[in-house]
C-alpha cells in the first residue's frame, strides 16, 4: 500500500552575493539537499528552492571598492555559487535572486497590504551619517571607543572586549568604517512594522511544534523583552527595492530576503507550470520547511511569519535551524587555514565525502558541528571504502568473470535480504526527523552484517572448489543485493556514487529495491577511492595560501564568515604603527614553487647575515619571476614566521591592488639599500 503522496516546498537560506560559498554554509546546503533527496525518493512531491540575498550596504560598498556595479558584482558571484552547488550535487529544483522582478513585486505587494491594514508606521529617527560618503552608516560600519570599558576601535552596536551592547551614538570618538570621517547626526523618516499587532499570533504559532524546542524557548525569551517595531527602511544610496510611495526610501534587506523564497519559487512555477497560490495561499494543503542557520531565527520565526499572515499568506509549516559548523573544534579561522570555501575543498577532495561527514554528524538539535580532519579522514576510509564499497569490490569480479555478468535466479538468504528491507523503516523515520547521524548507524550496522556475510561465506575460498559454481554465484548474488539495499539508503546523500550504483547493475536504485535475480549486471568500476592524508593537507595549506595572497593590503578584523566586506583598515596609532619593522629589501632570487598556483619565492637581502625566504602570493602579477631579480621593494620584517606547505616564509612584501594579476609591487627610490628601515 503506497501512502498518498506529500507535497512539500524546501527551501534553505539565501547566501549573501558578496562572497564564496564555503564549508559552514554548506552543512546547511548539503543538509537540506538530502532530505529533499529522501523526499523524492520516497515519491513525494518535493521542490527545492534558493536566491541569492543580493542587497544591501554591504553588498554595494563591495561593488563601489572593487570599482563594479553591485549588478554586475551579483552576477558574478551568482555564476560562482551556481557552480559550487553544483559541484557538490546540490540539487535545487530553482536557483533565483532578490534581485529580480518577481521578488520586487511580491515585496512591494507584501509592504501594501502591511500598510492598508495599518501595521506600517513611519517615525523620523535620527542616526550617524557618514558627512563625506553623504550617507547612513549601519553599526557595523561605526567604529569608535567603548563607552564602558574604554576599549578602542569597537563596532557600533558592541564591544567585543568587555561585551557591552549600547546604540552607535554612545561610541566616544566614533569614526565611519567608510571614509574614516568622524559622523554627524542626521534625522531621517523610516517606516516601521509594527510586530506587536501579531504578538498573539506569533505566540501561538511558534508553540505549536514549528520550531525545535531550543529554538521555541529562544522565542519565549523574545517575547518576554517585548516585540517592539521593526525597522523596514533605508535611506538612498542603497542597493535593494524602492519603497513604494517613498521615493529613495528602499527596503531593508532582511525585508525583501526572505519574500526571495515566494520569489524563486514563482520563478518555477512560471517555468514549470506549477500554481503559486497552492503552495503560497492563505488555505494552502501544502508543507513548507525552511531549513536555516541558529543566527538567523529572529528573522524566519517573528519578522517572516509576522509579514506572510499579515500580507494574507500562509505560514511556514516548520522552521528547522541547524548549528555552526567549527573545524578542528575550533571557529573557521584563515590563518589556521580551515576557513575552507568550497571552492578549495572541491580542488583537492571528493564531495562526495563531504556530504558524508556531515550527515553522520547531523541531527534534528541546534548544537555546532565539528568537522575533524583527522576524523573526517577516518571515517570516510573506514566507513564508506572499508565498509560499504568493500562488500561490493569483493564480489562483482566473480559474477562478472565467471558468470558472464549474471546473478542468480535465486538468493541463498531471503530473510537475510528481508531483514536488511524491514531495517528500512527506522532508517525512515531518521531520514524524515533530520536524524541522519542515526540513519547512517543504522546503515553501517547492515554494511558489517553484509560483509560478515562475506567472510563467512568466503567467494575466494568457493572460487577454487571444484563444482562451486552454484554456490559462488548464490553468494556473490545475495551480497551484491544486500549491497544494492544499502546504496538505496545511501543515495540521498551520496547521489554520485548512487549513479555508478546504477550504471553498475544496470537497474534503477529505489529505496528498498526489489532482489535483482538473472539480471545482468556491468562490469565493476571502483566507487570510491580513500581519502589521503596528503589531500587534506594540501587542503589546509591552499587555504592559507589563498589567505597570503589576499592579505597583502589589507588589515582583516572581523570575523570572516559573517563580514560583508572588510571594512578598510582602522585607525591606528603612532605607537602601533612604530611596532611594523618596514626594511628595505633586495629581491636576490625570485622562482615559482613547484605545486603552488599563486605563489613565488622570494630570497631577500634585508641586510643581515642570512637573506630571508618569503612566499609571496604575487605570481598572477609577476608570471616571469627572474624578471623581479635585482630589484627592491619594502617588507614587513618582523612579521611572525608562518610555516606554510612550500617551506617558512619569513616576512611578507608590500604590494597595492585588488589582486591577482592587479597587483604592484613597492618601490623605493634610487639609492635606497637593502636593510634601511622605512620610517
Ligand atoms: N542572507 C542571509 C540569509 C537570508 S535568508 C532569507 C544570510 N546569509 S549567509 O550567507 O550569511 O548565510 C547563509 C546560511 O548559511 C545561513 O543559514 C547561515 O546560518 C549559514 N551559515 C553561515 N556560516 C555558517 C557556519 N559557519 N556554520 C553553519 N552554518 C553557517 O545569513
Ligand atoms: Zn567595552
Amino acid at each position: 500500500m503506497t501512502p498518498t503522496p506529500r507535497t512539500i516546498l524546501v527551501t534553505s537560506a539565501l547566501p549573501y552575493a558578496n562572497g564564496s560559498i564555503h564549508l559552514g554554509h554548506l552543512v546547511e546546503y548539503i543538509q537540506t539537499d538530502i532530505w529533499v533527496r529522501f523526499q523524492k525518493l520516497r515519491g513525494n512531491h518535493c521542490y527545492y528552492v534558493c536566491a541569492d540575498d543580493a542587497h544591501g550596504t554591504p553588498i554595494m560598498l563591495r561593488a563601489q571598492h572593487e570599482g563594479i556595479t553591485p549588478e554586475t558584482l551579483i552576477a558574478r558571484v551568482y555564476a560562482e555559487h551556481r557552480q559550487d552547488f553544483a559541484d557538490f550535487s546540490i540539487n535545487f529544483d530553482n536557483y533565483h535572486s532578490t534581485h529580480s522582478p518577481e521578488n520586487q513585486y511580491f515585496a512591494s505587494l507584501i509592504y501594501t497590504r502591511l500598510r492598508e491594514k495599518g501595521h506600517i508606521h513611519s517615525e523620523v529617527i535620527r542616526q550617524a551619517y557618514d558627512p563625506v560618503k553623504e550617507m547612513f552608516l549601519p553599526d557595523r560600519f561605526i567604529r569608535g571607543e567603548c563607552p564602558r570599558c574604554g576599549a578602542k576601535d569597537q563596532y557600533g552596536d558592541s564591544c567585543e572586549v568587555c561585551g557591552a551592547t549600547y546604540n552607535p551614538t554612545d561610541l566616544k570618538n566614533p569614526v565611519s568604517a567608510i571614509s574614516g570621517a568622524t559622523p554627524i547626526e542626521k534625522d531621517s523618516e523610516h517606516f516601521f512594522v509594527k510586530l506587536g499587532d501579531f504578538e498573539a499570533m506569533l505566540r501561538e504559532w511558534t508553540s505549536s511544534g514549528t520550531l525545535q524546542p531550543e529554538m521555541a524557548n529562544k522565542l519565549n525569551e523574545w517575547f518576554e523583552t517585548g516585540l517592539t517595531p521593526w525597522d523596514v527602511s533605508r535611506d538612498a544610496p542603497y542597493f535593494g527595492f524602492e519603497i513604494p510611495d517613498a521615493p529613495n526610501k528602499y527596503f531593508y534587506v532582511w525585508l525583501d530576503a526572505p519574500i526571495g523564497y515566494m520569489a524563486s519559487f514563482k520563478n518555477l512555477c512560471e517555468r514549470t507550470g506549477l500554481d503559486f497560490d497552492a503552495f503560497w495561499g492563505e488555505d494552502s494543503k501544502a508543507e513548507l520547511y525552511h531549513f536555516i542557520g541558529k543566527d538567523i531565527v529572529y528573522f524566519h520565526a517573528l519578522f517572516f511569519p509576522a509579514m506572510l499572515s499579515g500580507a494574507g499568506f500562509r505560514k511556514p509549516s516548520a522552521i528547522f535551524a541547524h548549528g555552526f559548523l567549527t573545524v578542528n573544534g575550533q571557529k573557521m579561522s584563515k590563518s589556521r587555514g580551515t576557513f575552507i570555501t568550497a571552492r578549495t575543498y572541491l580542488q583537492n577532495l571528493n564531495p562526495e565525502y563531504l556530504r558524508y561527514y556531515f550527515a553522520a554528524k547531523l541531527s534534528c538539535r541546534v548544537d555546532d558541528i565539528d568537522l575533524n580532519l583527522e576524523d573526517f579522514l577516518q571515517r570516510v576510509n573506514s566507513d564508506l571504502v572499508g565498509k560499504v564499497v568493500n562488500i561490493a569490490s569483493r564480489c562483482a569480479g566473480f559474477i562478472h568473470k565467471r558468470f558472464n555478468g549474471q546473478l542468480a535466479s535465486s538468493l541463498p538468504d531471503t530473510a537475510l535480504y528481508q531483514s536488511f528491507i524491514e531495517a528500512g523503516a527506522s532508517i525512515t523515520e531518521n531520514y524524515e526527523a533530520r536524524d541522519y547521524g542515526k540513519a547512517i548507524r543504522d546503515i553501517m550496522e547492515l554494511a558489517d552484517r553484509a560483509n560478515q556475510y562475506v567472510d563467512e561465506h568466503k567467494p575466494w575460498v568457493i572460487a577454487k572448489q571444484a563444482d562451486s559454481e552454484v554456490e559462488l554465484q548464490a553468494v556473490c548474488s545475495e551480497a551484491l543485493n544486500l549491497f544494492r539495499v544499502l546504496m538505496g539508503y545511501l543515495s540521498p546523500i551520496l547521489p554520485v556514487m548512487a549513479e555508478k550504483v546504477i550504471n553498475f547493475f544496470n537497474a534503477p536504485l529505489p529505496w528498498q529495491p526489489e532482489v535483482l535475480l538473472a539480471h545482468t549486471i556491468n562490469p565493476y568500476v571502483p566507487l570510491m577511492t580513500r581519502v589521503e592524508k596528503a589531500q587534506v593537507d594540501a587542503m589546509v595549506a591552499a587555504s592559507q595560501e589563498n589567505l597570503q595572497a589576499t592579505v597583502v593590503e589589507k588589515v582583516e578584523k572581523t570575523a570572516p564568515e559573517k563580514s560583508a566586506i572588510e571594512p578598510l583598515a582602522a585607525e591606528i596609532t603612532a605607537d602601533d604603527f612604530g611596532k611594523i619593522d618596514l626594511r628595505i629589501a633586495k629581491i636576490v632570487n625570485a622562482e615559482h614553487v613547484e605545486g603552488a598556483e599563486k605563489l613565488l619565492r622570494l630570497t631577500l637581502d634585508v641586510g643581515e647575515a642570512q637573506p630571508r625566504t618569503v612566499f609571496s602570493g604575487i605570481k598572477a602579477a609577476y608570471p616571469e619571476p627572474e624578471k623581479l631579480i635585482g630589484r627592491l621593494t619594502v617588507m614587513v620584517a618582523n612579521l611572525a614566521p608562518r610555516k606554510m606547505r612550500f617551506g617558512v616564509s619569513e616576512g611578507m612584501v608590500l604590494a597595492a591592488g585588488s589582486g591577482k594579476s592587479d597587483l604592484w609591487l613597492l618601490s623605493p627610490d634610487d639609492g635606497a639599500q637593502p636593510g634601511m628601515r622605512v620610517k
